[in-house]
C-alpha cells in the first residue's frame, strides 16, 4: 500500500515537472491600469500559461496581492481572485520573472516629456528604455518582447537596437500589441475586444512571433478579430484610434458652444448626427471636456511626430482637438463665475465627481483638475465628493505640476503644501450643504438619484447647478428653484446675458 502511494506521488511529481517545464511563461513589466487587468484576463482565459506581473513599485505589488486592489475596475476583483496564486502572480522580483519568461509584455508609463527636446509634446521613453536594457541584461534565452504601452511610431526600432546589442547571441523579436481597453469597462473590453492588433516584422522569425502571440489571444478572441499588421502600422494605429476618439468629443463639444449660442440642444443634435450609420451614435456626449491618462498625451505625441516628419499642417490639425478641450474646460469655469455675479470669492462650491469618468477612481488629467484650479483662481472654497477618490489624491492632483502625475508613484514629486480652500467629504449632501453652487464633473450614476429638493433646501440662495455631464433633468431642477446650466442646452434665462468666455 505504502509502495503504491509512493509510486503515485512520484508519478504526480513527474507529471507536474513536465507540465511546469512546458508551460508557457508570460511576464508583464508594469502592474498598472493596463498591465494588471490585461494579464489577469490572460491568466483567466489561458490556464495553461503562467503569468507574472512585475513592478518597481513595492506598494502597488503589495496591493495587487491584497484584498484591496490598487485600482478600482468593475469585475476585476473576481478575475484576480480566481487566478491569483494559480497561474497569476504579482511580484517585485522583476529580473527573475523576466529571465524565465517566453513572452515579455512591457506596459510601463510613457509620459509627456517635461524638459529638453520635445518638452510638452514628445513621449518620455525613460521607463521603456530602462525596461528594455534590463531585459537585455538579465535574459538567458530567446524572447518575444511585446510593446503594450502606447509608444511613438518607430519605437520598436529603438528597442530592437537596445536588445540586439546585448552581444550574448540571444534572439529577441519585438511585437507591437497596443491596448484599446477603456477604464471603467476594462474587463468587458478585454473579454470581448472589438479587435486585438499585433504588429511584427515581416520576416519568418517575425511571423513566428506574431503567430505565438496570436495563439495566446485565440484562447478566447475569435480569429477574425485578431488583426496582424507591420510594426509601424500597429504603433501608429493606437495613436490614430485615440486621436479619432478624442476628436469626436472635441467636435461635439465645439457644437455645444454653438448650441448654447443659438438655442439648439446638443443632445438632440448628436442624436440626429449619430443616426447616420456612417457616423454612428457612440462617443458623442458633450461634456466639460475629456480627461484620462492618454487622449491628451497621445495626441501631443502625434503632433510631435508630425512636426518631426515635416508635416506642420497635420500637426496643427490634431493640436486643435486639445485646444477645443482646453476651451471647453475654461468655458465651463467662466459660466460658473459669470453666473454667480462674476465672483466666486469665498463662496462654497460643491464639486460632485472628481474622477475623469464614472466607474473608476482614476483622476489622471481629469477635467475636474482644471475646473477646480480655475475656481480656486477666483478664490472659491471647494467641497469635493467623489465615491472613489480620496482627499489625498485630490490634494496631490491640485498641487502637482502638469504631466508630473505620469511617473511611477515613488518618483512623483510631492508638494508639502495642501490646498487649504479644498475639503473632501464622503457624501453629496454634506458637500452641498450651505453651498452657493454645485458643479457636476463626473457622471456617476448615484448623482442622478440625488434628492435635489433636500439639497436645494440646504443651500444658499440663489442656488446654482452647473452640469458638466448632462445627467440631471434641468426642468425638474428649475421647478425646485435652481438656476441650471447644462452643457450645450438652451440657456437658463438667468445665464442668457452673461458672457460665456471672458
Ligand atoms: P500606470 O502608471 O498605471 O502603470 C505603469 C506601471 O509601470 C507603474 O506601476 C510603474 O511603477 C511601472 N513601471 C515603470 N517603469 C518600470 C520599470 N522599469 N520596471 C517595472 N515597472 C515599471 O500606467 P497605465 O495606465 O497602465 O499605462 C501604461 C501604458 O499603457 C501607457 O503607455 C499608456 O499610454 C498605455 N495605455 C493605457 C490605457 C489606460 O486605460 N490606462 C489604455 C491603453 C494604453
Ligand atoms: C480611452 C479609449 O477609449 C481607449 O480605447 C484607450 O485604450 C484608452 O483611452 C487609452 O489609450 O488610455 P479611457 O480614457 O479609459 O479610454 O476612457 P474613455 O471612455 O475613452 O473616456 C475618455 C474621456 O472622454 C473621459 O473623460 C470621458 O468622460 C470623455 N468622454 C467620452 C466624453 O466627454 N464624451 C463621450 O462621448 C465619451
Amino acid at each position: 500500500m505504502v509502495f503504491t502511494i509512493m509510486v503515485f506521488e512520484y508519478l504526480l511529481l513527474l507529471f507536474q515537472v513536465v507540465v511546469y517545464k512546458n508551460k508557457m511563461k508570460i511576464c508583464c513589466i508594469g502592474a498598472g491600469y493596463v498591465g494588471g487587468p490585461t494579464m489577469a484576463v490572460i491568466a483567466l482565459k489561458c490556464p495553461d500559461i503562467e503569468v507574472a506581473v512585475v513592478d518597481i513599485s513595492v506598494p502597488r505589488i503589495a496591493a495587487w496581492n491584497s484584498d484591496q486592489l490598487p485600482i478600482y475596475e468593475p469585475g476585476l476583483d473576481g478575475v484576480v481572485k480566481e487566478c491569483r496564486g494559480r497561474n497569476l502572480f504579482f511580484s517585485t522580483d522583476v529580473e527573475k520573472h523576466v529571465r524565465e519568461a517566453d513572452i515579455v509584455f512591457v506596459s510601463v508609463n510613457t509620459p509627456t516629456k517635461t524638459r529638453g527636446l520635445g518638452a510638452g509634446k514628445a513621449a518620455d521613453l525613460t521607463y521603456w528604455e530602462s525596461a528594455a536594457r534590463m531585459i537585455a541584461d538579465v535574459s538567458k534565452s530567446d524572447k518575444i518582447v511585446v510593446e503594450k504601452s502606447t509608444v511613438p511610431v518607430k519605437t520598436a526600432e529603438a528597442i530592437e537596437k537596445i536588445l540586439t546589442h546585448n552581444s550574448k547571441g540571444i534572439k529577441f523579436q519585438i511585437l507591437s500589441n497596443p491596448e484599446f481597453l477603456a477604464e471603467g469597462t476594462a474587463i468587458q473590453d478585454l473579454f470581448n475586444p472589438d479587435r486585438v492588433l499585433i504588429g511584427g516584422r515581416e520576416t519568418p522569425e517575425g511571423n513566428k512571433a506574431v503567430q505565438a502571440l496570436k495563439e495566446v489571444y485565440a484562447h478566447w478572441v475569435p480569429e477574425e478579430r485578431i488583426l496582424t499588421t507591420n510594426l509601424w502600422s500597429a504603433e501608429l494605429s493606437k495613436l490614430a484610434a485615440n486621436a479619432f476618439l478624442a476628436q469626436r468629443i472635441s467636435s461635439v463639444n465645439a457644437m455645444s458652444a454653438l448650441c448654447e449660442a443659438t438655442g439648439a440642444d446638443v443632445t438632440q443634435v448628436s442624436y440626429a448626427v449619430g443616426k447616420d450609420t456612417r457616423i454612428g451614435p457612440k462617443f458623442l456626449n458633450a461634456s466639460v471636456g475629456f480627461g484620462g491618462s492618454c487622449f491628451q498625451k497621445d495626441i501631443l505625441n502625434l503632433v510631435y511626430i508630425c512636426e518631426c516628419n515635416g508635416l506642420p499642417e497635420v500637426a496643427e490639425y490634431w493640436k486643435q482637438v486639445i485646444k477645443i478641450n482646453d476651451y471647453q474646460k475654461n468655458r465651463f469655469v467662466n459660466r460658473v463665475v459669470s453666473s454667480m455675479f462674476n465672483t466666486v470669492s469665498n463662496k462654497k462650491i460643491a464639486i460632485l465627481g472628481f474622477a475623469f469618468k464614472k466607474d473608476t477612481g482614476d483622476t489622471r488629467e481629469t477635467p475636474a483638475i482644471d475646473v477646480c484650479k480655475g475656481l480656486l483662481g477666483d478664490k472659491a472654497r471647494l467641497s469635493i465628493y467623489d465615491p472613489q477618490v480620496t482627499e489625498d489624491q485630490v490634494q496631490r492632483d491640485l498641487s502637482m505640476n502638469k504631466f508630473d502625475w505620469d511617473h511611477p508613484l515613488h518618483l512623483q514629486p510631492m508638494s508639502p503644501t495642501t490646498v487649504k480652500q479644498v475639503s473632501c467629504v464622503w457624501d453629496a449632501y454634506e458637500a452641498t450643504k450651505d453651498a452657493h453652487g454645485i458643479c457636476i464633473l463626473t457622471e456617476w450614476d448615484e448623482f442622478k438619484k440625488l434628492d435635489f429638493k433636500r439639497i436645494y433646501d440646504n443651500m444658499q440662495k440663489p442656488a446654482f447647478v452647473f452640469d458638466g455631464r448632462n445627467i440631471v433633468n434641468a426642468d425638474e431642477l428649475r421647478e425646485i428653484g435652481f438656476i441650471v446650466y447644462s452643457i450645450g442646452k438652451p440657456l437658463d434665462p438667468w445665464l442668457k446675458d452673461m458672457p460665456a468666455v471672458a
